[in-house]
C-alpha cells in the first residue's frame, strides 16, 4: 500500500485508543464493536471517550493455572448470559417501556408490552441482579407477596439500550446472538463438511443488528469524516456527482452520503432483497428517496452502468464470496478521475497471540457470521471478518487497481478507510 496500510493503520488504532476515541459498531458487527463506546461513556452524544483497547490475557512469565482460566471462562459465561438477557429486553420492547416510564413493576411491564408477567418478573430481577436496572423498591413481604418490586432504567443505560441514534447504542450487539443461536446446528454442519450459512439464512436479527449498529456512525460521522479528506471530498462534491454504494444493506450509508452531498445522485446495491426493501423504506422516511436508487443485485454485475464519480464498500467486502470480481466491477464502473473507498475492520497487520480486543471481536464475528456467510456461496475467497490490510491490497491488485492507501480517518468506530488507486 502506498502509505503502508499496515504500520500506519496500526498506529492509527493505537493512537485512537490512547486519544480516547474509537469504535463503539460493527458489527456490526458494527454494534458489537461499539462495546467500547458503551463501556466508555454511556451518556455519549458526541463520539464517546473510549477505554484503551486491552490485549487478551497475556501469556505471562508464570505458567497459566487451571483456576485462573476457569475464572476467566466463568466471567465469559456471565457476559454471555447478560447479552442474551439484553436480547430479550430489546426484542420484547421491555427496555423501551422502561425508558418511557419512571419505574415499573413486573405486572406493569407485562401489561404495557403484552408479555407474560411471570417471565417479566424473572427478567426484571435478573436485570437488577446484574446491575442493568435499578431496584427502586424491593418486593414487600417474606415471599414477595406484598407490594411488588419496582425497577428503573437509568437514562445512561437507556441510551445504550434504546437510543438508535446514539454512538453508544449497543442493543444491536445482542441481535447478532439472536441470529446465531438458531443456526448453531447449521454452523456445526458447515464446520464439518464445508459450505456455510448465508446472510439470508441468518435472517432479520443479523440484518437489523448490522444496520442498526452502523447507522449512528454513518448518520453522525460519515459526512465529517469524508469532508476531512479533500481528495475524496472534492470528488463527492462535483456538481451532480454519481455515487455508488455496494453492499449497502439497509441503506444508512447511502442515505448519509445523500445528506452530506445534496447535489449527488446515489445508487445503493445489495444482493439481499429484504435489505433493499428496508433501504427504500428508510430513504422514503428520511426524505431522500428522489436521489437514491436502490437495486437488489450482485455488485459484481455493474457492467453497463452509467459511470460513477465515486464508489464505496462499507464493511461488506470481507463478506463477499468473490471480492475480486466485485472490485473489478467497481473499477470498471467508476471514472478514472473518481474515488473508490473501502471501509473495513481496523484489524492488525498480522495475527498476534494474544490479540487486542478488535481482533478478538472480529474473529468472533468471523466464526459465526462473516466466514460462514462468505462460504455459503462457492466458489468463495473465504475471507472472514479479519481482512488484514495485505489481503485487501492483494484483492485490489487482482482487480486491476494500482495501489491502496489508508485514509487519515481515525476515531470512526473500529473501522479503517482505504482508498483504492487506479
Ligand atoms: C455486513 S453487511 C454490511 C451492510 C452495510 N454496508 C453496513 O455497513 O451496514 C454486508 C452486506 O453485503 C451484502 N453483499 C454480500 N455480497 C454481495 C454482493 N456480491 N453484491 C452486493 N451485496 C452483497 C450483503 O447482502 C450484506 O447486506
Amino acid at each position: 500500500m502506498s502509505d503502508g496500510a499496515g504500520s500506519k493503520g496500526r498506529a492509527g488504532k493505537g493512537s485512537r485508543a490512547s486519544s480516547g476515541a474509537g469504535r463503539a459498531g460493527t458489527a456490526p458487527k458494527g454494534a458489537a464493536a461499539r462495546a467500547d463506546a458503551a463501556a466508555g461513556a454511556a451518556a455519549a452524544t458526541e463520539p464517546t471517550a473510549q477505554p484503551e483497547v486491552q490485549p487478551a490475557t497475556a501469556a505471562s512469565a508464570s505458567p497459566p493455572t487451571a483456576e485462573a482460566f476457569a475464572e476467566r471462562l466463568l466471567a465469559s459465561t456471565l457476559g454471555a448470559v447478560e447479552i442474551l438477557s439484553v436480547y430479550l429486553g430489546d426484542r420484547l420492547g421491555w427496555y423501551q417501556a422502561l425508558a418511557q416510564a419512571d419505574t415499573l413493576t413486573a405486572e406493569e411491564l407485562a401489561g404495557v408490552t403484552d408479555t407474560h408477567e411471570r417471565y417479566a418478573r424473572e427478567w426484571l430481577e435478573q436485570q437488577a441482579a446484574v446491575g442493568i436496572l435499578e431496584l427502586v423498591r424491593p418486593a414487600a413481604g417474606p415471599d414477595g407477596d406484598g407490594a411488588p418490586a419496582a425497577f428503573r432504567l437509568s437514562p445512561a443505560h437507556a441510551e445504550v439500550l434504546t437510543d438508535e441514534r446514539s454512538l453508544a447504542f449497543l442493543a444491536p450487539l445482542a441481535r447478532f446472538f439472536g441470529a446465531i443461536g438458531p443456526k448453531l446446528p447449521r454452523l456445526l454442519e458447515a464446520y464439518r463438511h464445508g459450505g456455510g450459512v448465508s446472510w439470508a439464512e441468518l435472517g432479520d436479527d443479523a440484518r437489523e443488528a448490522q444496520s442498526a449498529g452502523n447507522r449512528p456512525w454513518f448518520e453522525r460521522q460519515l459526512g465529517p469524516a469524508l469532508a476531512s479528506v479533500p481528495a475524496v471530498h472534492d470528488v463527492l462534491s462535483r456538481p451532480g456527482a454519481r455515487i455508488l454504494d455496494v453492499g449497502c444493506g439497509m441503506g444508512w450509508s447511502t442515505i448519509s452520503l445523500a445528506r452530506a452531498y445534496p447535489d449527488a445522485r446515489l445508487v445503493g446495491v445489495d444482493v439481499d432483497a429484504p435489505s433493499i426493501t428496508a433501504a427504500r423504506a428508510n430513504a422514503r422516511a428520511e426524505g431522500v428517496e428522489e436521489r437514491i436508487e436502490f437495486r437488489a443485485a450482485d455488485a459484481a454485475e455493474l457492467a453497463g452502468s452509467e459511470p460513477f464519480d465515486a464508489a464505496f464498500a462499507f464493511e461488506c467486502l470481507h463478506d463477499m464470496p468473490r471480492p475480486v470480481e466485485v472490485l473489478s466491477a467497481v473499477r470498471g464502473a467508476v471514472r478514472i478521475d473518481g474515488a473508490v473507498v473501502v471501509m473495513d475492520e481496523a484489524v492488525a497487520d498480522e495475527l498476534a497471540a494474544p490479540a487486542d480486543q478488535v481482533d478478538r471481536l472480529m474473529y468472533g464475528y468471523s466464526l459465526f457470521v462473516c466466514l460462514p456467510d462468505s462460504m455459503s456461496s462457492p466458489p468463495s475467497a473465504a475471507t472472514g471478518t479479519v481482512m488484514r490490510p495485505a489481503t485487501l491490497r492483494r484483492y485490489a491488485q487482482q482487480a486491476g487497481f494500482a495501489d491502496v492507501e489508508v485514509l487519515p480517518i481515525e476515531d470512526f468506530a473500529f473501522f479503517r478507510f482505504y482508498r483504492l488507486l487506479t
